[in-house]
Order: C-alpha cells, then sequence, then structure tokens
C-alpha cells in the first residue's frame, strides 16, 4: 500500500512545478468568466499588489502546527463558511475573534498545552457547490459561489461571475487582516480581560454551573500568578497572542496571483493567508487545486469525508507532503455523528502505520447538515458534539492524536444551529438566521462547544 514509489517523482521534480502549472490539470469548482480579457487584467493588477501575509509567519504556523502532530499543541480553527461583502464591519470581525479568544483559553487550561488559533476569516470567501447552476422559472444561472466570484441574487448581473470582485475580496482581506493583528497584539486579547468575559459567560449561561468549577480555576491561576509577580507588565505573553489567517483555496486565479517567491528562503508562498485547505470536492490526485498547493510551502489542510480511501489519502499526502515535514499537513476529518466509526480509524491506521506526519483535526461542522421542519439549513448542537466526541474516542482506540477542531461559528447572536444551553429551536431558526452559506454556532453555542471540548482535552 506504500505508494511512496508513485510519486516520488513529485517532490525531486518540485521544478516541474510553477504557479500556473494547476491550469494544465483538470480544474472543478470554478465557473468561467464571461469575459477574459477583463480577467486578466485584474491578476495583473493583483499580482502587483502586497502580499497579505508574510512567508516567515507561515513558517511560525507550521512550527507550532508539528507541535499538534505530535500532542504537544492542539489547534483551534474557526469563523465563518463564508465572509461577504454585506456583512463586513468592524465589530463582526471583533466579535468573532472575541469568541475564539474565549474557546482557546478554555482549551488551554483544560489541555495544558498551548492552542494554536487560526480564523476562517480575512479571506475565506470562495464556495464550492453542489451544482453549477440554478434553474428557477426556466432561468439557468451559474450558482452562487462566493462573493469573491459572483453576487447572491438571483439576477444575471449579480451571478456572472465578476473579476472586479477579487479587487474588492483582497481590500476586505487586507483590512480584516490588520484589524485581526492589532486585536492580538495590542492588548485586546488580554488574558485577564478574556478570563472576565468567560466568567460573564458562565453567569448567563442556563448551563453555566457546569462551567463554574473550570472557570473560576482558570481565574484563581491568574490571581496565584499575579500574586508572583507575573503580570501583563513584566510578561508580555499574557497581554498578546498569535494569530493566523486561512480559507479554502479555491479560486485559483486569485491564490495565483497573490503566490510569490520568499526572498529569505527562495520558496514559493500563497501569501493570501497562513494556512490554505483544500475541499472534500477538489481533492482529486489529478485535480488542478492539488497541484496548486502542492508548490507552496504553507501549511496545508485537505478535508477528509466518508468517500476517501486510505490508499488515496496516502497519495495525497504523498503528493502534498513528500517529504513528510511534520506541521505541513493537517487532515481535517468530516464524517457526520454516528458515522466517524466506521471511516476514522481506517485512515488513523494507515497514516500511522506509513509514519506520516499529520496534524488530526476534527470538522463537526460539515457532517452534520439538517434540514428543518421549518425548510432551514440547520446543525444540531447534539450532533456537532457528539461527533467530537466520537473523533476523540477514535484517536483513543488507535493510539493516535486528536490534534484539533474547525468550527463554523460567528461571534454574534444568530440563531442557525439548533440546540445548545439556550435550546433554540426549529421555530426560533428564523428570528436571526443570518449567515450566507452553512449555518453557524453562534457565541455562546461556540463558547459552550469549548468547554465540553475541554473535558475531551483534560490529560488523563
Ligand atoms: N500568549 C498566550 C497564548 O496566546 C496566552 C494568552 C494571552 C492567551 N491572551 C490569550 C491565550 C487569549 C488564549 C486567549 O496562548
Ligand atoms: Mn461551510
Amino acid at each position: 500500500m506504500c505508494p511512496t514509489s508513485i510519486h516520488a517523482s513529485s517532490s525531486s521534480n518540485a521544478d516541474d512545478w510553477s504557479p500556473t502549472s494547476w491550469r494544465k490539470s483538470s480544474i472543478r469548482q470554478i465557473p468561467t468568466y464571461p469575459d477574459e480579457a477583463a480577467l486578466d487584467t485584474v491578476i495583473d493588477q493583483l499580482s502587483t499588489f502586497p502580499p497579505l501575509v508574510f512567508a516567515g509567519e507561515a513558517r511560525d504556523l507550521k512550527s507550532k502546527l508539528a507541535d499538534a502532530v505530535t500532542g504537544d499543541a492542539f489547534l483551534l480553527q474557526g469563523g465563518d463558511c463564508a465572509e461577504s461583502f454585506a456583512e463586513f464591519h468592524p465589530d463582526k470581525i471583533r466579535d468573532t475573534f472575541r469568541v475564539l479568544l474565549q474557546m482557546a483559553v478554555v482549551m488551554t487550561y483544560a489541555a495544558k498545552k498551548p492552542v494554536i488559533k487560526v480564523g476562517r476569516m480575512a479571506g475565506q470567501f470562495a464556495k464550492p457547490r453542489s451544482a453549477p447552476t440554478e434553474t428557477k422559472d426556466e432561468v439557468e444561472l451559474t450558482s452562487y459561489h462566493g462573493d469573491i466570484i459572483n453576487g447572491i441574487d438571483f439576477s444575471k448581473k449579480d451571478r456572472d461571475p465578476n473579476p472586479e470582485r477579487m479587487l474588492q475580496a483582497y481590500s476586505q482581506a487586507a483590512s480584516t487582516l490588520n484589524l485581526l493583528r492589532a486585536f492580538a497584539q495590542g492588548g485586546y486579547a488580554d488574558l485577564n480581560q478574556v478570563h472576565r468575559w468567560n466568567m460573564d459567560f458562565v453567569a448567563d449561561s442556563p448551563q453555566g454551573a457546569r462551567y463554574q468549577a473550570m472557570a473560576e480555576n482558570i481565574g484563581s491561576a491568574l490571581e496565584f500568578m499575579r500574586a508572583c509577580g507575573i503580570d501583563a507588565e513584566s510578561s508580555p505573553q499574557l497581554h498578546k497572542t498569535s494569530f493566523f489567517t486561512s480559507h479554502e483555496a479555491l479560486l485559483l486565479r486569485y491564490e495565483q496571483a497573490m503566490t510569490r517567491i520568499d526572498s529569505t528562503s527562495g520558496d514559493w508562498y500563497d501569501t493570501s493567508a497562513h494556512l490554505l485547505w483544500i475541499g472534500d470536492r477538489t481533492r482529486q490526485l489529478d485535480s488542478a487545486h492539488v497541484e496548486f498547493l502542492r508548490g507552496v510551502k504553507n501549511p496545508i489542510g485537505i478535508k477528509a469525508g466518508p468517500s476517501i480511501s486510505p490508499d488515496e489519502l496516502l497519495r495525497l499526502i504523498d503528493i502534498l507532503n513528500p517529504e513528510n515535514e511534520a506541521g505541513r499537513l493537517t487532515v481535517i476529518s468530516r464524517q457526520g455523528a454516528g458515522k466517524v466509526h466506521e471511516h476514522l480509524p481506517k485512515l488513523l491506521r494507515a497514516v500511522k502505520a506509513e509514519g506520516r506526519n499529520v496534524v488530526w483535526s476534527c470538522d463537526p461542522m460539515h457532517g452534520n447538515v439538517i434540514k428543518a421542519e421549518s425548510g432551514y439549513k440547520t446543525r444540531p448542537f447534539e450532533r456537532i458534539m457528539q461527533e467530537v466526541r466520537e473523533f476523540f474516542e477514535a484517536h483513543d482506540a488507535e493510539g493516535t492524536i486528536a490534534g484539533g477542531i474547525h468550527v463554523e461559528m460567528t461571534g454574534q447572536d444568530v440563531t442557525e444551529c439548533i440546540g445548545g444551553a439556550h435550546a433554540i429551536r426549529d421555530e426560533d431558526l428564523a428570528d436571526r438566521y443570518h449567515t450566507h452559506c452553512d449555518p453557524r454556532l453562534n457565541a455562546s453555542q461556540s463558547i459552550e462547544l469549548a468547554f465540553l471540548i475541554a473535558d475531551q482535552l483534560k490529560p488523563s
């Protein structure tokens, strides 16, 4: 089963890769632009814009992820299913960032390990779709593929792919990232502050009593440290955090335009985000998406659903990480509650047997979408939690390492997923159902999930 020899050429032949080599491979999920010339003009322009992230930061993330391979760190990746132009607002960025920090504190305390914070933010604009077109009243238009490609309204004007949208996406990503950097470094991420938000959460949650003990323990740990003279002034690490960005690398023309040679290492980096992932729908061995990401040195994610076989996964790993570098690859498992034990263990076993270094992360969102009676697409909180539990159980049984979690969430008080301590019901979904795409955990559901994950993370 060892696929090493099959693709050994891909490592030695890294020189047959270029930022445009993907264009020779079969491409899926990207609609055709009606005006090729306009597309080329935009791409030329984007190629001259400053990189959004610096290669050194991507290397820093990779070395942190290497610790998640061995169980010495835990990955928390979260944010919107899709960012949108209409919902762009500083308060939304702030609130999502705040909730991710609140989750991170709880998980850091429980795991007694650093939590690597990665947003699905500042560039998560492009969406794969189950059908390329949508038909209404005998009018057939391109499906909505995310604001970086086309608009959501059912009109030809909106639905025709428009390259100018890439410029707006770049600009929105740049200003989002700028704010995130300021928050992470400028004092907003202060540990004592984040802890106070968690105490407010515990006080307000109907299930608060369940989380009280842990929140109080975190408080006493902070007080103890303060008494010992360890505070934000003496120890800047209490006052700051590092925060990374990620998105699905779907729109390859955009990603290509953002791909640059790093002058310090001479390597290619996709500077649109620190981490890029390949979706479950574009991860075929011969796909353009795999070809493109093979050549950039960023940390890479692969979504792996029930349809991937152990052999296919090993071949993908071989193409994307021929040197078996720890931290390069994160496999994001998304099976659906009740299906993890059927699909995941064989993948864990195969990767372990071949000695491949990967971070195993759990996406409990995408396998758990249901249509509620009201007609809304939703995800029951209970099933999300069940998939997380099954993920940890599978790793326990196989002697492998549960290294991270990948969630679709928002800092807003939306009603998109049913359940949680505030018991959102099907009837409530209509109240504040704001998502452009998949249903997200709201602020309190996200923090609750972190407390529940904390139970799994406690060192035994
Ligand atoms: N710098 C540490 C870290 O990022 C501790 C820390 C400061 C922290 N602020 C935080 C941890 C907010 C989680 C959330 O891990
Ligand atoms: Mn989604």
